[in-house]
C-alpha cells in the first residue's frame, strides 16, 4: 500500500495545468512509495474552478487559498499563481506544516525570497521551486557531462530566452494572462519571467555567479491597465541583455527580449570548456549538440545526440529507444524527483535556497540596469 501525497494546488492557469498533468502521469512511469492524490484545486472563481476539477480529476474545490492551507487533508501546497502571491502563501503554507511546490521565480526580490527560505528551514518541510527545464533529459545529460570533467576548465556559457508577443503597444496590462505586463504582479519583466530560468540553468551547470553588468529597456512606456481602466506607466523591463562574471572565473552573455520578431519561446544556451563545448535549444530539446576536441581529427564535428536512450537521464521510464518525449514531462519528472527526496531524506533541487540565489542575480542584475555600472551579486 502507497502512503498517500494528498496535493492542494492554488492557480489553474498555464502552470496549473504543467503540474496537474505531471501529478496525474507520475504515478504511472515511476516507482514511488507515494501516491498523489488531487486533494484540492484552488482558485477565486468558483465556476472556474469547479470546471477545472472535473476535467483533471480533483476531489474537491475552494476559492480561498488560506482554507486550502488550513485544511488538514492536505500534505502539499503548489503554488501556480502570479509571483506576488508566492511569499503570502508559502509563509502561511511553511506556517501550516506543509511541504510547498512553489512556481518560479521564488519572489518578487531576494529580501522577500529570504523570508520564504527562512520559512520553510524554520517549520522544516520539504520545498521545491519549478525551475523544469533542469529535468528536460538533455539539460539533465549537460549536467552529467560537466560533472564528469568532460568539458573541462569551462570559459564561456552563452545563454538566450527570446519571444516577441508584447510588440504591440495596444496590448493592456494587468488582470488574467497580462498580469507579467503588470511590475506589481510579476516584480520584474523578462528578468524575472525568462532570464531567471537562463539563470537557475546556469548556476546548476557552472556555479554560482559573482558580478553582472545589465542593460534593460521597457520599449513601450505606457499601457492601459486592465484593472485600473487608465493608462499607466510600465513598470518591467521589456528587454535584457547582461554580461556576468562565474566564480569559476568563467564569461558568460545572457539576453532575453519579448520583442524579438519570430521568435516565441526560444531558450537556447550554449557552454565551451577547454575540451569540448556543449549547446541546447528548447525547440529541439530531446537533443543534446555535443562538440569533442579529443576526438579523432578526421571524423571531428559537432554530434547531435538524441537524448531518447535508456542510459539517458529519466527516459528508461517512458517509451522505447528512439522515441522522444517533450515540454510536459519535465514537469513529472519534478515532481518524480521531489518525492523522492522526500522518501530518501535527501532534497531534490532547486530548493527554495537554490532559488534564492537566482534571485540575487535577478536582482544585482535590475540594480545594474538602473547603475549602468557592475554590481556583486548579493549573499
Ligand atoms: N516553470 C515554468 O516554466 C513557468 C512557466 C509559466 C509560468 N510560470 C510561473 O507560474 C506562475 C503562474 O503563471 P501562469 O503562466 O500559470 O499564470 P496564469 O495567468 O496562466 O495562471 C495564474 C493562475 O493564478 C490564479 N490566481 C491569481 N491570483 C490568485 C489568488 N489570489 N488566489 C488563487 N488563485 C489566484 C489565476 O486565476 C490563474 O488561475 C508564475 O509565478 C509564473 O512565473 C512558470
Amino acid at each position: 500500500m502507497k502512503t498517500p501525497l494528498r496535493v492542494g494546488l492554488i492557480g489553474y492557469g498555464f502552470m496549473g495545468r504543467a503540474h496537474s498533468n505531471a501529478y496525474a502521469k507520475v504515478n504511472h512511469f515511476f516507482d514511488l512509495e507515494h501516491q498523489v492524490v488531487l486533494k484540492a484545486v484552488c482558485a477565486r472563481d468558483d465556476a472556474k474552478v469547479k470546471d477545472f476539477a472535473a476535467r483533471w480529476g480533483y476531489e474537491s474545490t475552494e476559492t480561498d487559498w488560506r482554507k486550502l492551507i488550513a485544511r488538514e487533508d492536505i500534505d502539499v501546497i503548489d503554488i501556480a499563481t502570479p509571483n506576488n502571491t508566492h511569499a503570502e502563501i508559502a509563509l502561511a503554507a511553511a506556517k501550516a506544516g506543509k511541504m510547498i511546490l512553489c512556481e518560479k521565480p521564488l519572489s518578487m526580490t531576494g529580501p522577500e525570497g529570504k523570508k520564504m527560505v527562512a520559512a520553510v528551514e524554520k517549520a522544516g518541510v520539504a520545498n521545491m521551486v519549478w525551475y523544469n527545464y533542469r529535468r528536460v533529459p538533455a539539460v539533465t545529460l549537460a549536467k552529467q557531462l560537466i560533472d564528469e570533467g568532460r568539458l573541462g576548465r569551462i570559459f564561456h556559457y552563452r545563454a538566450k530566452f527570446l519571444q516577441d508577443w508584447t510588440i504591440n503597444p495596444e496590448l493592456p496590462q494587468g488582470g488574467a494572462g497580462l498580469w507579467r505586463l503588470d511590475v506589481k504582479s510579476a516584480g520584474s519583466g523578462v528578468t524575472g519571467d525568462l532570464l531567471a530560468h537562463c539563470i537557475d540553468t546556469a548556476v546548476w551547470l557552472n556555479g554560482s555567479i559573482a558580478g553582472v553588468s545589465a542593460m534593460t529597456e521597457t520599449f513601450v512606456k505606457e499601457r492601459k491597465h486592465n484593472l485600473s481602466g487608465k493608462v499607466e506607466k510600465v513598470g518591467i523591463d521589456d528587454a535584457c541583455a547582461f554580461l556576468a562574471r562565474f566564480q569559476n572565473g568563467s564569461l558568460a552573455t545572457f539576453e532575453s527580449t519579448r520583442y524579438a520578431r519570430g521568435h516565441k519561446a526560444l531558450y537556447t544556451f550554449e557552454i565551451n570548456g577547454e575540451n569540448a563545448s556543449i549547446s541546447w535549444d528548447l525547440h529541439d530539446l530531446h537533443r543534446l549538440q555535443y562538440f569533442d576536441h579529443r576526438d579523432q581529427g578526421t571524423t571531428r564535428g559537432w554530434r547531435s545526440i538524441h537524448v531518447s536512450d535508456g542510459d539517458h537521464p529519466y527516459m528508461k521510464n517512458w517509451w522505447v529507444p528512439g522515441l522522444q518525449i517533450g515540454y510536459e514531462h519535465s514537469f513529472v519528472h519534478q515532481v518524480a524527483d521531489f518525492i523522492r527526496g522526500v522518501e530518501t531524506g535527501k532534497p531534490a533541487g532547486p530548493t527554495f535556497r537554490d532559488a534564492l540565489e537566482t534571485q540575487m542575480v535577478c536582482d544585482a542584475v535590475l540594480k545594474s540596469g538602473k547603475s549602468r555600472k557592475w554590481e556583486k551579486v548579493g549573499k
